[in-house]
């Protein structure tokens, strides 16, 4: 059986994708804060904070030993919102905001990359970084930036696997709770972005894709 990986599996679009893999076929692997829901939902669930190098190397290792080392599908589910004018901004809250939406994803790479063997598939959930430099989404999109252009780096450099980043529009989940304006008409919900990665994990989709 294929292994799947979601990390940020307690988010909604994370929730999502982990009940769209399930009902795929896949033996899905999650990563959240609190995994006891997902455990009283009969998954495998295991708890990391990926502001936290500890967490999300032990995360790995428990991943490595479920799937004994073969994941064949990778997704980064884990963002959070900011809110507020960046001269208002400390530099504690902005350091927090760069850690959750771009070390963390790359945390989870440095530690559970040996599980993806070749042909294996990262899918990141990105932004489009043009439309979210809005005023008070400063960190938000700062960090969203850098993820965009770390996902492609990492795109070039990991040739025998399908990296894919997913630039998302507005879906309609909790994130949404902390942003500086209100969720967007025509927003999309997070069992239609399950099937795009599902999709772009069928078709072997690599690069951007415009969601
Ligand atoms: N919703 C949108 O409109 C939209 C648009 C473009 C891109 N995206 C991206 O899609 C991804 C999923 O977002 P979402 O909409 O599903 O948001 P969400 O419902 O708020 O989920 C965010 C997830 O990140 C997790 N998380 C936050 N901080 C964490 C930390 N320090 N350690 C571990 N996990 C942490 C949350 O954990 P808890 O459950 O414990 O809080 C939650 O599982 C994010 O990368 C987001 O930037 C979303």
């Amino acid at each position: 059986m294929d292994y799947a990986l979601i990390w940020g599996a307690t988010g909604g679009i994370g929730r999502a994708v982990l009940a769209g893999v399930r009902a795929a076929g896949l033996h899905p692997l999650a990563i959240a804060r609190d995994p006891l829901p997902l455990e009283a939902e009969g998954y495998d669930a295991y708890a990391a904070d990926v502001t936290r190098p500890h967490d999300v190397a032990a995360a790995a290792l428990w991943a490595a030993q479920q799937s004994g080392g073969a994941v064949a599908l990778w997704v980064y589910a884990v963002g959070a919102m900011s809110n507020g004018p960046l001269a208002d901004t400390s530099t504690e809250a902005l350091s927090a905001a760069i850690d959750v939406n771009l070390i963390g994803a790359h945390r989870a790479v440095h530690h559970s990359l040996p599980l993806i063997p070749a042909g294996g598939h990262l899918i990141f959930l990105g932004a489009y970084p043009d439309r979210i430099a809005l005023p008070k989404l400063g960190a938000y999109a700062a960090g969203k930036a850098a993820l965009d252009s770390y996902i492609t780096v990492l795109a070039k450099e990991l040739r025998d696997r399908t990296v894919t980043n997913l630039r998302l529009s507005a879906v309609d989940t909790p994130l949404w709770q902390r942003a500086p304006f209100r969720l967007p008409r025509g927003a999309r919900q997070p069992h239609e972005v399950a099937d795009t990665v599902l999709r772009v994990y069928r078709e072997r989709t690599r690069g951007v894709v415009e969601a």
